[in-house]
């Protein structure tokens, strides 16, 4: 059984149906990347499985039927959700966050370790603590909320498109530090992502997502090798 199996996921805003029957799943301490062009329906599928806006089809995670659940249940439950644009309280200050991040936990001393966590991976994270979220650069707000969405212990993290907007050695460095949240806490990832490359380098397998329906799927390995794949979305 897959931690997230979604099949034949409809959704859309109003009268307007964005999916058209999604198909995918992730499997326990799997990254999985869905790539695809602008509007296509990344962000739409990560809100639907979310509960941030209505959908039908089958949503299961850890062998629980989640449609139709709200947003906070969906969260409590273990899924986290990195949305697109930062997903962070901006008046707020770094620390206040991260605290907020983990609302729906007990264990106050281990919040605070988690978050003394955060700080080491993240050092300038650390340097600003108290410093109000909104005032900070583009990458340190994406890192905050990243490190926010986590602060949950979510066994499943949806991250959308992580790197708008950031340059690319900042991009580098939060793609290497996903792989090894991956690999070390066993944190189970769908990541939505232009940079196809970068995606790909840490994902075990993949989708293409065109105008609301999934067109390609297989290995990273394999999406990195296919040719249609190649010319839309690595430029080669
Ligand atoms: N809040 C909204 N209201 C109405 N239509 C929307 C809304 N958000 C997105 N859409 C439409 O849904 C389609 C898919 O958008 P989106 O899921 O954001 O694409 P992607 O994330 O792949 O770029 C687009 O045609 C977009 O215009
Ligand atoms: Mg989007």
């Amino acid at each position: 059984m897959s931690l997230l199996e979604v099949r034949d996921l409809i959704a859309g805003y109003g009268p307007v149906r964005v999916l058209h029957g999604v198909t995918f799943n992730v499997d326990e301490g799997e990254v999985v990347v869905i790539l695809g062009a602008n509007g296509a329906g990344k962000t739409t599928t990560l809100r639907a499985l979310s509960g941030m806006i209505p959908a039908k089809g089958v949503v299961a995670f850890a062998g629980h039927s989640i449609v139709g659940w709200q947003t906070d249940r969906i969260a409590t439950a273990g899924v986290g959700h990195v949305p697109q644009g930062r997903g962070t309280l901006s008046d707020l200050t770094v620390h206040d966050n991260l605290l907020l991040g983990a609302y729906s936990r007990r264990d106050r001393a281990q919040i605070n370790a988690d978050i003394e966590r955060w700080y080491a991976i993240f050092p300038r994270l650390g340097e600003r603590r108290m410093q109000a979220a909104g005032s900070m650069s583009g990458g340190e707000q994406q890192m905050l909320a990243i490190a926010r969405a986590l602060m949950s212990r979510p066994r499943l993290v949806l991250l959308d498109e992580p790197s708008l907007g950031l340059a690319p050695i900042v991009t580098q460095e939060l793609f290497r530090t996903l792989g090894d949240l991956n690999r070390e806490d066993g944190v189970s990832m769908l990541v939505v992502e232009q940079n196809a490359g970068l995606a790909l380098g840490i994902a075990k397998r993949g989708y293409v997502l065109e105008v609301g329906r999934i067109v390609v799927s297989g290995s990273a390995d394999e999406l990195a090798h296919n040719d249609d794949v190649r010319r839309a979305y690595l430029g080669i």
